[in-house]
């Protein structure tokens, strides 16, 4: 990857790109049942959830992995998400499913719940990273801390910064649900990944021109910040793979952490 000619990125750019149409670009990731399920599977194993626990899906998009706690008898998992689109689309399946996940909006750096709301916490597939600053990707972390009590637990999983530099393609383009390709051109930058994504539909044309970045975290940088925002232990797990066929781009290797509140 080259640094020549990378395109501006709008600061909040992460408040308008999750909508209907990143669930199509990214369906082969987050419309895939069998990687849903691997990714519970992961979390309750980092963490040892037990089905009676208050559990926050940080950042839990449309819910696929609350939706799939629910199925498996989890009965106390909150969504918190900012975007509308996908907190619909969540609410819509949970009430085909007998509604035992609860959606909420709001951002994640200013958490609408009390300290010691959630037993533990889990903010998986890489939404992390999207903050303006590093401080606002800090606060974020403080707050799910905030909501913890002590011996509460958190389990966050980051693009692996290592495959990402080393073996993440800087074009690709792949087809996509309905009539969509999906381009998607990438640069890396010291601190981010930056990703210009162009979305083309045979019968429409250009339906997206965007950029966004996400932050790479080296594993002893996110210990750093775990603890820095309150966390007293943290175990990092890097390169894990979610065992799906093919490159699914920055969600293809990850970094995972467990962490405990003292
Ligand atoms: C890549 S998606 C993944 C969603 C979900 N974790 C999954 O794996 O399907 C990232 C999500 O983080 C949410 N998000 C990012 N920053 C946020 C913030 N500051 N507050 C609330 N939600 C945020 C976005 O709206 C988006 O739904």
């Amino acid at each position: 990857m080259n640094n020549l000619s990378i395109p501006p990125v709008p600061p909040d750019w992460w408040r308008t790109l999750f909508d209907e149409t990143y669930l199509q670009t990214d369906a082969r990731s987050v419309l895939d049942p069998e990687q849903t399920r691997r990714e519970v599977d992961a979390a309750i194993q980092a963490l040892d959830l037990g089905p009676d626990e208050a559990i926050l899906d940080l950042c839990g998009g449309q819910g696929r992995h609350a939706l799939e706690m629910a199925r498996r008898g989890y009965g106390r998992v909150l969504v918190l998400d900012f975007s509308l689109p996908l907190l619909s689309w969540g609410r819509a399946q949970a009430r085909r499913e007998g509604g035992a996940v609860a959606f909420v909006r709001g951002d994640a750096r200013n958490l609408p719940f009390g300290g010691g709301s959630f037993q533990a916490v889990l903010c998986l597939a890489n939404s992390f990273g999207y903050g303006a600053t590093r401080g606002d990707d800090l606060r974020i972390l403080e707050e799910a801390c905030r909501l913890l009590p002590p011996g509460g637990r958190l389990f966050l999983e980051v693009a692996d910064p290592g495959y990402v530099r080393a073996h993440l393609p800087p074009q690709t383009w792949h087809e996509a649900p309905g009539d969509l390709v999906v381009c998607r051109r990438r640069w890396l930058t010291p601190e981010h990944l930056v990703c210009r994504e162009l979305v083309l539909s045979f019968q429409k044309g250009l339906v997206r021109d965007c950029v966004y970045q996400v932050r790479l975290y080296e594993p002893q940088d996110l210990e750093a910040h775990l603890k820095d925002a309150g966390f007293a232990r943290v175990a990092v797990m890097p390169g894990r793979e979610p065992g799906a066929a093919g490159e699914r781009g920055a969600l293809s290797r990850r970094l995972a952490v467990a962490a405990w509140k003292e």
